[in-house]
């Protein structure tokens, strides 16, 4: 498993283990008493951490040189960033996604820098479009050695808020299971029969954690997750493997009418990227931040404290005002706070409720 620090930048170095030799000496410099302590990595870690940018791109060109990769939802975003980066290093990229004009200016984008790039429209939350779409890339380019599914949607509702938007529910299925289901079904008889093939799911962070007001989406991409672990053991010995990315939080159009992020550190979608051309040239079975790790791990081992800590945020930052139905431009933040002074006053009030000041 790839662990990615999310505060930190996602190429960022770790600190070199091994003490350096100074200019000009001879002999070695002593570890000192603090190094010595410090627990030394394995040298490949310790290789890999040293890597310049060029030796990443390189590791990545040797990884996807002449390789077909699709990556759906590759018009914008998180998709759009790894369709460039991938035709960068050299791949056959197919991009994926339901707008022709966005999805060209991407392509347009892509063969400016000397790549090779293909638009498919494609609506994947449609079965048939999906079977249409699989058929014309097998036919047009012979196999796929890459299946990135990233087209998604997200919706924040509490369920209380839900009860009568059961497509709310059924719309997260459709697109991001079901059609990153039926794409995997359409692109993997040829994977195993080349015995090659690596299928990468963009999930999310909220799989991990848990948050409230995202049961419909988090419980579509936890089933991509668990039917890609199911898949992975029978798949194992054909060589074609799944690597399941829980997301953390990304500044990309996904997210922008949520007024409320403005105010939470994120991801740039070229960071995001990053992460995705990791797990590529790595092929882990996951990558996740260290938050998402604790939020798996408070859930397993202190579920009753875990459920109280959500319980605090889901009545410190309420519905907006649109997903409660009463402003469908949600242009208003229905008492959302919005920046980081409003988001401490209300949690300040919460902890000290009842405190008189
Ligand atoms: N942003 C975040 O904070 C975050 C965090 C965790 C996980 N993720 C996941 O990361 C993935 C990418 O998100 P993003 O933030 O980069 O989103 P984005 O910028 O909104 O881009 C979404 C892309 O998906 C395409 N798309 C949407 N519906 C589609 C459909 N029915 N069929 C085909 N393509 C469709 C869009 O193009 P068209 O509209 O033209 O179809 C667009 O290219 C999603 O799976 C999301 O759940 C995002």
């Amino acid at each position: 498993m790839v662990t990615v620090k999310k505060s930190a930048k996602v190429n960022a170095t770790v600190t070199d283990p091994v003490p350096r030799r100074k200019v000009g000496s001879a002999a070695p410099a002593k570890p000192t008493a603090r190094a010595a302590r410090r627990p030394v990595k394995p040298v490949q870690e310790a290789f890999d951490a040293r890597q310049s940018a060029p030796a990443k791109a390189s590791r990545l060109s040797q990884a996807v040189h002449n390789k077909v990769v699709v990556v759906t939802g590759a018009s914008s975003g998180i998709g759009e960033d790894c369709a460039i980066k991938l035709a960068a290093a050299g791949a056959v990229v197919i991009l994926a996604a339901r707008t022709p004009e966005k999805l060209q200016e991407s392509v347009d984008k892509i063969k400016a820098g000397g790549g090779r790039a293909f638009a498919y429209a494609c609506d994947i939350s449609s079965m048939s479009d999906c079977d249409r779409f699989c058929q014309r890339v097998l036919q047009e380019h012979g196999h796929v050695d890459i299946l990135i599914n990233n087209a998604g949607r997200s919706i924040r509702r509490s369920v209380a808020h839900s009860f009568d938007r059961f497509h709310d529910f059924e719309r997260t299925m459709q697109l991001n299971f079901f059609g990153a289901l039926r794409l995997i079904f359409g692109f993997a008889p040829t994977m195993l029969q080349r015995k090659s093939g690596h299928i990468i799911n963009i999930s999310s962070i909220g799989v991990l954690a848990s948050p409230p007001r995202f049961s419909a989406y988090v419980a579509s991409k936890a089933a991509l997750d668990a039917f890609s672990w199911c898949a992975a053991s029978e798949f194992a010995d054909s060589n074609v493997r799944f690597t399941t990315i829980n997301m953390p939080l990304v500044r990309t159009p996904m997210i922008a009418p949520t007024k409320l992020y403005d105010a939470f550190p994120a991801l740039s979608p070229d960071e995001a990227a990053e992460m995705v051309m990791k797990a590529v040239v790595e092929k882990p079975k996951r990558v996740a931040t260290a938050l998402g790790l604790v939020g798996a791990v408070a859930q397993a081992l202190t579920p009753g404290i875990s459920e109280f800590v959500l319980n605090q945020a889901f009545h410190l930052f309420p519905d907006s005002l649109a997903a409660q139905g009463l402003d469908q431009d949600g242009a208003s933040t229905g008492g959302l706070p919005i920046n980081p002074m409003e988001i401490a006053g209300k949690l300040f009030s919460r902890v000290f409720s009842g405190v008189h000041w």
